[in-house]
C-alpha cells in the first residue's frame, strides 16, 4: 500500500520558516509596519459586569488605579520589597535595553560551532531553567520538530529536555532518543543545587565521558550564576563553556538572559527578533499611563478578579504552539503570588480540548474561577475543509461558505469566551497576532511587568519562593543528603504524631 498522499496542499509554512533560518532569514522587526502588525492586544469586553458572585465592575478597577500605579513607581525605583537576600531582583527590568548586539553574536556564534559537531541537543534544568525555553521554542518550531529532517529544521539539531522530572522511564525513553547521536548538552541551575537537575546532569555527563573521554568537556555547557554555586566550580575546573544567570534576575524572570538565549540560539531562533519585542514591551509599558500601559492594565483587571473573589485562572489557548506559554505563566503567576495564603491557581489549558474535560466545571462550578485566553490570530497554516460525498456530520455549509479550519478555530476561544460570561467567569484575551519571536518577546515581558506589579499590591514581595525550597530540603532530608540529617529527625518525629491511613 502507498503511504499517505499530500500532494495538493501548500507546503508546511512552519517548515518554510525554519528552512529560512538556516540562511539567517530575519523578519523585519525594526519596521514600524512589523511592529503594528504585531501589536499585542488585550481585550477586557468579558472581564467586567459577568453574572455574579463576584461581579468585577468598571468602578472596582477605576478605584485600584492609584494602587497600581504607585506599585509601579516603586518597582521601578527600586522601591520595596523586592530583594532575595541582599539583592534586589528587580534586574530583568530594564535587561532589554542593555543587551547589545555582540553580545547576541557571541550566543550565536558559540551555539552555532556546537551545532556543526552535534546530531542532538539537551537542555537539562527545571522550573524557570526550563519553562520558558520550552515553551518558546513550542511556539516558534514545528509540533514534530525533532521528527523533521535536518534542513527542515532550519540546520538546528534535534532538541530534548531532562531534568524537568525524575521519572526514569522518561529518561530512559529520552536516552533512546539520543542512542548513537553525537549529542551537546546545556545544564541550567542559578542554584547549582537543584536535584532533578543534578541527576540528570550526572547521568547524561557519564554517559557521555563514557563515550568520548575527556572530549565530551567541550560539548558541554554550563548556564548558572556567575560566581557562586557547585556548577560554577565544576565549570571552572573542567572548562565547560559557561554562560550566565545574573545574580539579580530570579529563574521565572530569566528566559531573555543566557537561560533561555542559548537553547533558542541553537534552534536557530532569532534571538535579536526575540529582544526587539522584549524592547518593545519595555518602551511600551515604560509610563504611567495606566489605560496605555498593558501591565497595568492586566494587572489591576486580575487584582480585581481576586477581590472578587476568583481563585482559579484557567489559561487557555487555541494554539497548540502557545501551550508551553500557557505552563510558563502557570509558574510564573502562582510562584510570584502564592504567598501568604494569596494568589490564583492558574490552570492551562488547551482549548477546545479541554473544554471536553473541565468544560463544565468553568461553566457550571464554583464562581471562583476567572479565564485568560491566548489566542493566536493567524496560524502559520491554513487548512480548508474539503467537500465529501455524504453530509452525515451537517458540515457542508462551512465548506459551502468556503470556511477552513482557522475559522472555526477562532471561534474556539470566542465561543467558551461568551458562554463562560454568561455563567459568570469573567474573562479577557490577549490577542497574539502570529508566532514569532517578537511576540513571544512582548508577551513575556508584558506578563512579567503584572505579575512584579501584582505582589505589590497582595503585599509581598514577587521575587522569592521560600515554599519551593520547603519541597526541596525535604526531598533532600529523604534521599539523605548530607546536612540534612536534622531535617529529617524533624520529619520522622512529625511521623510519629501523624497516624497513618493506607487503606
Ligand atoms: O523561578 C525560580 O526561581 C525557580 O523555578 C527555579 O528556576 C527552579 O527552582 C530551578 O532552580 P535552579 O535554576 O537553581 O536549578
Amino acid at each position: 500500500m502507498d503511504g499517505l498522499n499530500l500532494e495538493g496542499l501548500p507546503p508546511n509554512q512552519t517548515v518554510a520558516e525554519q528552512r529560512k533560518r538556516e540562511k539567517g532569514g530575519q523578519h523585519p522587526f525594526e519596521t514600524p509596519e512589523f511592529v503594528s502588525d504585531n501589536r499585542l492586544v488585550l481585550d477586557l469586553t468579558y472581564m467586567l459586569e459577568a453574572p455574579g458572585p463576584g461581579i468585577i465592575r468598571r468602578e472596582d478597577v477605576d478605584a485600584l488605579i492609584p494602587q497600581v500605579i504607585k506599585a509601579h513607581q516603586m518597582l521601578t525605583k527600586g522601591q520595596g520589597d523586592i530583594y532575595d537576600g541582599e539583592v534586589a531582583m528587580t534586574g530583568w527590568l530594564d535587561l532589554p535595553g542593555r543587551i547589545r548586539k555582540a553580545y547576541l553574536q557571541d550566543i550565536r556564534s558559540r551555539t552555532g560551532e556546537l551545532s556543526e559537531q552535534i546530531d542532538a541537543f539537551v537542555s537539562i534544568g527545571i522550573g524557570g531553567s526550563y519553562l520558558g525555553i520550552e515553551a518558546t521554542l513550542g511556539a516558534l518550531t514545528h509540533g514534530w520538530f525533532n521528527r523533521l529532517p535536518r534542513e527542515d529544521r532550519g540546520g538546528a539539531p534535534e532538541i530534548y529536555f531532562l531534568g524537568q522530572n525524575m521519572d526514569p522511564d522518561f529518561f530512559r525513553d529520552t536516552l533512546d532518543m539520543l542512542a548513537g547521536k553525537r549529542i551537546g548538552i546545556n545544564v541550567i541551575s542559578k542554584s547549582g543545587t537543584t536535584t532533578e537537575t543534578a541527576i540528570a546532569f550526572r547521568i547524561i555527563r557519564s554517559l557521555m565521558e563514557k563515550t568520548w573521554g575527556r572530549k565530551a568537556d567541550s560539548l558541554i555547557l554550563v548556564t548558572t550564576d556567575q560566581e557562586r554555586g557547585a556548577l560554577r566550580g565544576l565549570a571552572d575546573e573542567r572548562g565547560y563553556q559557561a554562560f550566565v544567570i545574573p545574580d539579580n534576575i530570579g529563574g521565572r524572570f530569566s528566559v531573555l538572559t543566557d537561560v533561555g538565549l542559548v537553547g533558542l540560539a541553537m534552534a536557530r531562533i532569532d534571538i535579536e527578533e526575540f529582544v526587539a519585542g522584549f524592547r518593545h514591551m519595555h518602551a511600551v509599558t515604560r509610563h504611567d499611563d495606566f489605560w496605555e500601559n498593558p501591565s497595568l492594565v492586566h494587572a489591576a483587571l486580575r487584582h480585581a478578579a481576586w477581590e472578587a473573589g476568583k481563585r482559579v485562572e484557567v489559561v487557555a489557548t487555541n494554539s497548540a504552539s502557545l501551550y508551553g506559554v500557557c505552563r510558563w505563566m502557570e509558574q510564573l503567576f502562582p510562584e510570584s503570588e502564592g504567598h501568604q495564603g494569596h494568589g490564583m491557581w492558574v490552570s492551562p489549558a488547551m482549548y477546545s480540548e479541554k473544554l471536553h474535560a473541565n468544560g463544565q466545571m468553568v461553566q457550571e462550578g464554583p464562581r471562583n474561577i476567572m479565564e485568560t485566553f491566548l489566542l493566536l490570530q493567524n496560524h502559520d497554516n491554513q487548512i480548508k475543509i474539503p467537500p465529501v460525498d455524504t453530509n452525515q456530520d451537517g458540515l457542508d455549509f462551512l465548506v459551502k461558505r468556503d470556511l477552513d479550519m482557522n475559522f472555526v478555530n477562532q471561534k474556539v476561544i470566542h465561543g467558551p469566551a461568551y458562554a463562560h460570561y454568561r455563567g459568570g467567569v469573567p474573562n479577557m484575551t490577549i490577542e497574539i497576532q502570529r508566532r514569532n519571536a517578537f511576540n513571544l518577546g512582548q508577551l513575556y515581558y508584558m506578563l512579567e511587568k503584572s505579575v512584579a506589579v501584582s505582589g505589590f499590591l497582595l503585599g509581598h514581595n514577587p521575587f522569592v519562593q521560600p515554599g519551593v525550597e520547603a519541597y526541596k530540603h525535604a526531598m533532600f532530608a529523604l534521599i539523605g543528603k548530607p546536612g540534612f540529617d536534622q531535617k529529617r529527625r524533624d520529619m520522622e518525629a512529625d511521623w510519629a504524631r501523624i497516624d497513618p491511613i493506607r487503606v
